[in-house]
């Protein structure tokens, strides 16, 4: 089918389940009642699913992946482009979607909508890029062949922050690869966290039982999904807490899998006293603002040594006094709402708590049903909440260091290691400085906020277990079998 014929009517019956290729109801008792977290607009009511569902999504997952995995390359990269191309025609209405139900600013939206067009892209590469080796032996007539194969049925649980892209990220490269995929979303986005891609990937043809798309709340139907049999791998994005409970579940139990784990940040943006301030200034607000904060690799620690700090807190107040705080379709809205009221009373939480340990508030504003504008605190120190938890939302500490020792000791005090950022004039300094951060991925004289589809994205120590993205991901989602092949009779010592 040539891009032009397909239906570019909008979709819509976003209110059922998509199990083995068909559009089904949920047999729960219970609904997801999904809506605008900055209007309160219902846009679906969704009845979940039961665990004899998700039986069935992994039945038909199984049965499908088999005969997936045998066809050509060009077959699967086929069905890969082709949702790129679907992509690209839908999108104002993904980016709609994306507003309303997740509560992106429109500049995130598109942000998030290039990330998923990308990995998609380069996961529609990887059916031929896949390969194996031959190593030599060092017994006599024996050869070693490497296969690559795939893993087989993969469990993806996506989060509500970056929900398309943050699904498609372990989807495209997991279905490119000759897997199948049982998916469960977000509860506050089981649209662009799942049952959007899913019409996307239908409409592209992908053969049914590949993609299930299950809607289920995480407490309730969470641990069967990561107990079942039939997943290799469980595939995670979210919270540290609950990242912490699936990797138990799935090597404590009865059948062991593989986990790929993307879990919480706090990273560290450090600025250097020979840093251009005015540039870091404004890195510094959109690396922490872009999405109200709520990204796992958002700027979470400002940590400026002291020469310039006064400075820096001067023109950074100047700048995010400057920003528009609201309505997240409007064209020039910097911070919009909040994904839920839990996470809001997280935050006003947390402002309490900054202020009653000795934080200096030096910008405030009312917060407005979901929507919490900028909050900034000076004179923080390593030891407050604001350093030592995820934020999650638009407030920020600003950390004096006493020199560039110190900051880099202050930016590695922390269990999470997932990105990080440096500003410096001096390239060598800014390397020598990114190669003592404990992280997985560290941005000179850029912010936190990087992901691109051929770079290995990913963190360590609390951060998570993992690479998405490249050959990384790549590597993720296939298995390694070691075949070797006898050619000569072996001698053997009894
Ligand atoms: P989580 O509770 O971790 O939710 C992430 C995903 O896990 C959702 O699909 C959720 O489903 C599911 N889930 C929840 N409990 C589960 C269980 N027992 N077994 C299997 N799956 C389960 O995160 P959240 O509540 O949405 O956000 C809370 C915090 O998580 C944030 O403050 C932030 O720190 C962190 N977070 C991090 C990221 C990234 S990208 N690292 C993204 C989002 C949130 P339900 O939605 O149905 O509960």
């Amino acid at each position: 089918m040539s891009t032009n014929d397909s239906n570019n009517s909008a979709y819509n019956d976003f209110h059922l389940q998509f199990i083995a290729g068909e559009w089904q109801k949920g047999k729960d008792d219970s609904t997801n009642t999904n809506t605008n977290p900055y209007n309160g607009d219902t846009l679906v009511e969704i009845q979940q699913a039961t665990k004899d569902q998700l039986n069935e999504a992994y039945d038909a997952a199984t049965q499908a992946q088999e005969a997936w995995a045998k066809q050509t390359p060009a077959t699967r990269a086929a069905v890969l482009y082709k949702v790129v191309n679907i992509l690209d025609q839908r999108q104002e209405e993904i980016v709609d979607w994306l507003i309303k139900e997740s509560g992106s600013t429109r500049i995130k939206a598109m942000v998030e909508f290039g990330a998923t067009r990308a990995i998609t892209l380069e996961a529609a590469t990887f059916p031929n890029r896949v390969h194996g080796e031959i190593r030599p032996s060092n017994t006599p007539g024996k050869e070693n062949f490497i296969y690559r194969e795939p893993i087989g049925v993969v469990a993806v649980i996506s989060p509500w922050n970056f929900p398309l892209h943050l699904t498609q990220r372990s989807i495209a490269p997991a279905l490119a690869l000759g897997n199948a995929v049982v998916l469960k979303p977000a509860s506050d986005t089981p649209v662009t966290g799942g049952l959007l891609l899913a019409k996307v990937f239908e409409e592209a043809g992908l053969p049914k039982g590949l993609l299930n798309v299950v809607v289920g709340s995480g407490s309730e139907i969470g641990d069967a999904i990561v107990e079942h049999k039939a997943p290799s791998l469980v595939s995670f994005t979210g919270s540290t807490s609950v990242g912490k409970h699936i990797g138990e579940l799935a090597n404590g139990g009865e059948y062991i899998k593989q986990v790929a784990l993307e879990l919480g940040g706090n990273s560290p943006f450090v600025v250097l006293k020979d840093a251009d301030i005015e540039q870091a200034v404004k890195a510094a607000a959109f690396g922490k603002f872009l999405h109200q904060g709520q990204i796992c690799i958002a700027i979470n620690r400002v940590i400026v040594e002291d020469e310039i700090y006064d400075d820096f807190v001067e023109r950074f107040l100047a700048h995010v006094k400057t920003l528009n705080v609201g309505d997240p379709n409007k064209q020039d809205t910097a911070v919009g709402p909040i994904i839920n009221e839990k996470q809001v009373k997280s935050l006003k939480e947390k402002i309490a708590k900054a202020q009653e340990e000795g934080a200096k508030m030096i910008l405030s504003g009312e917060i407005e049903g979901q929507v919490v504008p900028p909050h900034i605190f000076t004179e923080v120190t390593r030891e407050m909440d604001l350093s030592r938890n995820e934020v999650f939302g638009p407030l920020v500490g600003i950390i004096r260091a006493k020199d560039e020792d110190d900051a880099l000791s202050i930016a590695n005090d922390s269990m999470y290691g997932l990105s990080s950022a440096v500003f410096t004039a001096d390239m060598q300094k800014g390397l020598r400085f990114a190669r003592g951060i404990r992280a997985g991925m560290t941005h000179i004289n850029d912010i936190s906020v990087n992901d691109e589809s051929n770079t290995p994205f990913g963190g360590e120590k609390n951060s998570g277990i993992g690479r998405f993205n490249g050959e990384w991901v790549l590597e993720e989602f296939t298995r390694t079998h070691w075949i070797s092949m006898q050619n000569e009779p072996r001698e053997y010592p009894f």
